[in-house]
């Protein structure tokens, strides 16, 4: 099935097209896929629920679609090379005949354990193979899966697990992480421990440490898929029936449950995956994202496999055994679209050239970004030293909530300039607004980055709270989806995101809210009240700044506070959101209704020392003096 835009001007011609007549648009591409009853009406919506519903009452199972059909023709062809942590473990590879017999294995390990379609299940797990075939047999038997990314606390694991009112964990006794090795199972028993709804546990072995398995509860992944066979009927699923639950943080409250829907899910991963990477038959395509976020799920699992692709999944990280270990993985697989994110490339290219130049990047055609403004140095660096000036850098923008790229170049096809996304893929109604709502229309301008019309892959809910979703993305201006993001377009209509406009932090490409650090910040028994902005990071994009109110009469050692705050949040959500500087203060500057004024947080966590603007509202003047000279 071949969705690929061949020239740019097919690329401007199909984006006139599916301005004009999306229905019709996205019709012509659906149709390439294996629906098991076409659908009646391509697109009903409205923003204002938010209603959003495309191809009503087809029928399809989306594995059919990344596996079943591919069988005749790529049957021995090669789904993933997985890497291990270790270089010197031998990696593995599993073609499309293979991944359909575990995948039909384990959906119906899952079916003979009670798992029925629109069950939820969590899945935490290391990146092995047998997580895509974990995501794969969920999406075949119609359950949902929730996949929480292994880096986050038993706490962060549990609160997940019911407010989806999850009945089945999947996870694995531990993970390899660089030299580390990391216990999941002791977080996952941690967790459902106040989880009431889950019933049963299935655990991969990955580094044998042999965890406790609790009687009746806890299975091995190896015991429940003996002896199951290798075919399995999959689930009739609705195209408007839900395939996974995503959960992200926003700017208040605990992380939200992202919906996602079958069908329209399926045509825009697949379609965007082979228009922006340009991937070809016979490629190699290498996505460094953990299958925990979105990236993970759109381009390593659900594109790739829908465009019959062969992948890498990798299990280590960039850094071990040593800093050009990327780059030794491009070489042994002879990978030919590289797609990682701008943090990952600022932390190598601290590590000189030597450990790039000794491999071979000839194969690679496409090099991508994703996750966080990419700057002008990185890019250049990118472009240079990796793509050696003959690959187009693809600076991807876009969400956990609209499921697939939004703006992008596509592969060698579209201009490029560094620190700008480019244009809207075919279909994406992009627009700035301005303060009052109104579309700003001439270029050169900055404004809020909105969409003002539905495409297949947005979100549909927020689990459970489908006000929420109504509030979060489309209160803000009427009859649009509000992405949170501010932008600016140059003279030629190109994007360029300038990050969040919201209490939303993005570190090394991961989303935390200011609100949910807090609290988490909160429960410690030193913090009486806390702040938390994000600061300019050079490596990280954006780095922690909490500022924390503390008990004036305990004794203890700034240090031990200092600790102790910090384990709070990794208690609470995660190492990955530890705080990069904490500041005990006295107080916490407020205007006389009690808000904080966080903007002057902001610039103090910025290193600004003075000029904090309109400050008569304060209620207490001095306290910003006293912050500021203490300030990290
Ligand atoms: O602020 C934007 C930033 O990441 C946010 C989305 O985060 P998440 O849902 O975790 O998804 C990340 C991976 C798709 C956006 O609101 N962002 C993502 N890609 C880019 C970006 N900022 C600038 N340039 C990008 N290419």
């Amino acid at each position: 099935m071949d969705l690929r835009i061949k020239s740019y001007q097919e690329y401007k011609d199909n984006y006139a097209q599916s301005i004009e007549n999306p229905e019709e648009f996205w019709s012509v591409i659906a149709k390439k896929f294996t629906w098991k009853k076409q659908w009646k009406t391509t697109l009903e919506w409205n923003f204002n629920e938010p209603n959003i519903k495309w191809f009503q009452e087809g029928e399809l199972n989306i594995t059919e679609n990344l596996l079943d059909r591919h069988l005749e023709t790529k049957g021995e062809q090669v789904a993933f090379y997985w890497e291990a942590n270790d270089p010197s473990e031998v990696g593995k590879s599993i073609t499309y005949n293979e991944l359909y017999k575990e995948v039909c294995k384990f959906s119906n390990a899952l079916r003979q354990s009670g798992v029925k379609k629109g069950d939820r299940i969590c899945i935490y797990m290391p990146m092995v193979l047998e997580s895509v075939v974990a995501i794969l047999a969920c999406a075949r038997v119609g359950a949902i899966h929730s996949i929480i990314f292994a880096g986050f606390s038993s706490n962060a694991l549990a609160d997940r697990i019911n407010d989806a009112q999850a009945k089945l964990v999947i996870t694995s006794d531990g993970l390899n992480r660089g030299t580390k090795q990391v216990d999941l199972k002791s977080m996952v028993d941690v967790a459902v421990n106040s989880c009431s709804c889950i019933e049963k546990i299935i655990v991969l072995n990955c580094i044998n440490s042999n965890p406790p398995m609790q009687e009746g509860r806890d299975v091995w992944y190896n015991d429940i898929i003996k002896g199951q066979s290798t075919t399995c009927q999959p689930e009739i699923m609705n195209s408007e029936d839900m395939l996974f639950i995503l959960y992200t943080s926003g700017s208040t409250g605990k992380p939200k449950g992202v919906v996602h829907t079958c069908g329209g899910y399926m045509v825009y991963t697949a379609y965007s995956f082979q228009n922006v990477f340009q991937y070809e038959e016979g490629d190699v395509f290498w996505c460094t994202a953990d299958i925990g976020w979105i990236t993970g799920h759109s381009y390593i699992v659900y594109g790739p496999l829908l465009a019959g692709a062969t992948s890498v999944i990798f299990e280590g990280v960039p850094t071990y055994p040593d800093a050009g270990r990327f780059w030794q993985v491009c070489e042994k697989y002879n990978v030919n679209q590289f797609y990682t994110a701008p943090t990952a490339i600022r932390s190598l290219m601290a590590f000189g050239l030597d450990v790039v130049n000794k491999y071979d990047l000839s194969a690679l055609k496409v090099i991508g970004s994703v996750g966080e403004p990419i700057n002008e140095e990185a890019w250049n660096w990118y472009f240079e030293n990796i793509g050696k000036k003959n690959c187009p850098v693809v600076d991807t923008w876009w969400q956990t909530e609209t499921g697939g790229i939004m703006l992008s170049g596509l592969g060698k096809l579209s201009p490029m300039k560094p620190t700008h996304a480019g244009y809207p893929l075919p279909g994406i109604q992009m627009v700035l607004l301005d303060g009052d709502g109104t579309e700003i229309i001439e270029n050169q301008q900055e404004g809020y980055l909105c969409i003002k019309f539905p495409w297949p892959s947005m979100l549909r809910t927020t689990y459970g709270d489908h006000d929420r979703c109504k509030n979060v993305y489309f209160s803000n201006y009427d009859g649009y989806y509000f992405t949170g993001d501010g932008a600016k377009r140059d003279e030629n209509g190109m994007y360029r995101i300038i990050g969040r406009v919201d209490d939303v932090i993005n570190v090394s490409g991961h989303r935390f809210g200011t609100a949910e650090i807090e609290d988490a910040i909160n429960t410690n028994k030193f913090a009486l009240e806390s702040a938390v902005v994000g600061y300019p990071h050079d490596i990280k994009g954006q780095g922690i700044y909490a500022y924390v109110v503390v008990d004036g009469t305990n004794s203890a050692e700034q240090s031990q506070i200092i600790s102790s705050l910090t384990e709070s949040v990794s208690e609470g959500i995660g190492k990955i959101a530890k705080p990069d500087k904490i500041q005990l203060v006295t107080g916490l500057p407020k205007t006389r209704s009690g808000k904080i004024m966080r903007r002057i947080l902001r610039k103090i966590a910025e290193g600004e020392k003075s000029n904090f603007g309109d400050t008569s509202t304060l209620l207490d003047p001095t306290l910003v003096e006293d912050i500021v000279s203490n300030s990290l």
